[in-house]
C-alpha cells in the first residue's frame, strides 16, 4: 500500500492484501482485505496505531522507511490478533525504546501469542489519555469487539476514531476514503455477520457511547476510511437493533430430491403470502453469504434430509455456525425427509441454543412429499405469515 496522508500529521502506513481469499481458513474474502496502520506525528511524540499481518511485514516496514520514520515512541495495540499485532516483534526490535500501549488483557495475549515481553507494554484503561504534544489519544475499553482485550482509540484534535476491527470491511481498494458505498454496504454487512454479529449486545453499548463523541472520520483497520461516520454507523444501528425483516431464510440440502421439493413448495407459498424468501443451497456454501442472510431474516427454516440417524453433515456444520453467530432470528423450523428413521429434529434443534427463536411446528416426512406433506407446509407458511404480520416486520 502506498503511504498516504490522512490529514495533517496523520499517515496511513498499512498494507493492502489484494490476493488474500480466505481468513482463518473459514471466512472467504471475495475482495481481499487490508491491514491498516496509522502513524501520528505529534509535536513531541510519535505514535503508531496497530500494525499489519506478519505475511506483509516487509511491505509494512518499507512504508515506514519510505515515510522516513526513525523514531516511534508508542505503538497502540487496539487488538492482539495477528493481522494487526503481527508486526509488533519486528517493530520492537527496530524501535527499542517504543512502548506498546494496550489493555492488560491485550498484554497477556501478546505475551502468549507473539512472545511480547510484558515490560514493553504500558497498560491503559478506559478514560486514560496519552499526549503526543499537540495531539492526544484517548482510550476506551471495548471488550468483545471481537476478542476480550479490544479497545478503541480516539484523537480529539482531529476527531478521528481508530476502532480497529469494529466498522471494518474486508475490502481491498485503492480508495483511501470510502467512495463506492454500494459495494461497501455488502462487504461491511458480510464482515459484520461473520465477525461482529455474535457481540451485538456489546456493540449496541459502544454505539451509544460513541454517539457522545465528535467523530468526523472512522479509520478502521480493514477497508477504507469512512467519512462521514454515518456511512457505517447507520448500518450498525440497523444491524444491531432488534428489528428483523419480513424474510425467511431456508438453508437447505437435499439427497434424492424430496427435501428440495419441499423447499421449492414452501418458497412459493411464502412468496404468495408476500414474504421475502431466500432458499440457500448449502453444499460447499459460502458461509459468509449465509451469515449475511442471517443478519436480519425474521425466520429460518432448516431443510435437511436424514443421514443415518441425524441431519445431513452439511446442515450440522451450518447449524453450528448459525448458532455461533447468534442471529436475532425470531422464528425457526425444520423441514425435510427421512428414509427409515432417525432423530434429525431433536439433534438439529439441540444444536442452536443461542438462536433464541420460537420453534414453529416442523414438517418432517418419510420419503417423497405427498398431499399430507403439502398440507403441513401450507400450515407452516400460514403460521409464518401470521407471525410476521403480527410483528409488523419491516420490508426489505
Ligand atoms: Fe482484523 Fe480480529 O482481526
Amino acid at each position: 500500500m502506498a503511504v498516504r496522508q490522512l490529514c495533517e500529521q496523520i499517515y496511513s502506513v498499512g498494507v493492502i492484501d489484494w490476493d488474500r481469499r480466505i481468513f482463518d481458513e473459514l471466512v472467504l474474502l471475495p475482495e481481499g482485505t487490508s491491514y491498516n496502520s496509522y502513524l501520528l506525528k505529534g509535536s513531541s511524540k510519535i505514535a503508531l496505531i496497530d500494525t499489519a499481518d506478519p505475511s506483509k511485514e516487509e511491505e509494512f516496514i518499507g512504508n515506514l522507511v519510505r515515510l522516513g520514520v526513525d523514531r516511534i515512541d508508542y505503538i497502540i495495540a487496539n487488538h492482539a490478533e495477528q493481522d494487526h499485532a503481527g508486526c509488533l516483534p519486528i517493530l520492537l526490535e527496530l524501535f527499542p525504546s517504543a512502548k506498546i500501549c494496550c489493555t492488560e488483557k491485550c498484554s497477556e495475549l501478546l505475551l502468549k501469542l507473539l512472545d511480547i515481553p510484558v515490560k514493553r507494554c504500558e497498560i491503559v484503561k478506559s478514560g486514560d489519555s496519552l499526549s503526543l504534544g499537540d495531539l492526544t489519544l484517548e482510550f476506551m475499553d471495548a471488550p468483545w469487539v471481537h476478542w476480550p482485550e479490544t479497545m478503541l482509540t480516539y484523537c480529539p484534535e482531529k476527531e478521528i476514531l481508530f476502532p480497529c476491527d469494529l466498522f471494518g470491511a474486508h475490502y481491498a481498494t485503492s480508495d483511501l476514503f470510502l467512495k463506492d458505498t454500494t459495494r461497501f454496504e455488502i462487504l461491511a454487512k458480510r464482515y459484520y455477520a461473520e465477525i461482529m454479529m455474535p457481540f451485538r449486545s456489546s456493540i449496541v453499548k459502544y454505539l451509544a457511547a460513541l454517539k457522545e463523541k465528535k467523530i468526523s472520520i472512522i479509520a478502521p483497520s480493514h477497508g477504507p476510511m469512512i467519512q462521514p461516520p454515518s456511512l457505517v454507523m447507520d448500518f450498525y444501528e440497523e444491524w444491531t437493533s432488534d428489528t428483523v425483516k419480513n424474510t425467511v431464510l431456508i438453508p437447505y440440502v437435499s439427497m434424492h430430491g424430496s427435501t428440495s421439493q419441499m423447499v421449492a413448495f414452501l418458497t412459493d407459498l411464502l412468496i404468495e403470502r408476500n414474504i421475502g424468501v431466500k432458499p440457500f443451497q448449502i453444499s460447499q456454501a459460502d458461509t459468509g453469504a449465509l451469515a449475511m442472510e442471517l443478519v436480519d431474516a425474521a425466520t429460518v427454516v432448516f431443510a435437511t434430509p436424514t443421514v443415518l440417524f441425524g441431519p445431513h453433515p452439511e446442515m450440522v456444520s451450518v447449524a453450528y455456525l448459525a448458532n455461533l453467530v447468534k442471529p436475532k432470528t425470531r422464528y425457526a423450523s425444520v423441514i425435510g425427509s427421512y428414509g427409515w428413521g432417525g432423530k434429525t429434529i431433536d439433534v438439529l434443534t439441540s444444536m442452536i441454543p443461542h438462536i433464541k427463536a420460537e420453534l414453529l411446528e416442523p414438517v418432517y416426512i418419510q420419503g417423497a412429499p405427498d398431499e399430507k406433506a403439502r398440507v403441513e407446509l401450507i400450515k407452516l407458511a400460514d403460521t409464518i405469515a401470521q407471525k410476521h404480520n403480527a410483528d409488523s416486520l419491516v420490508e426489505n
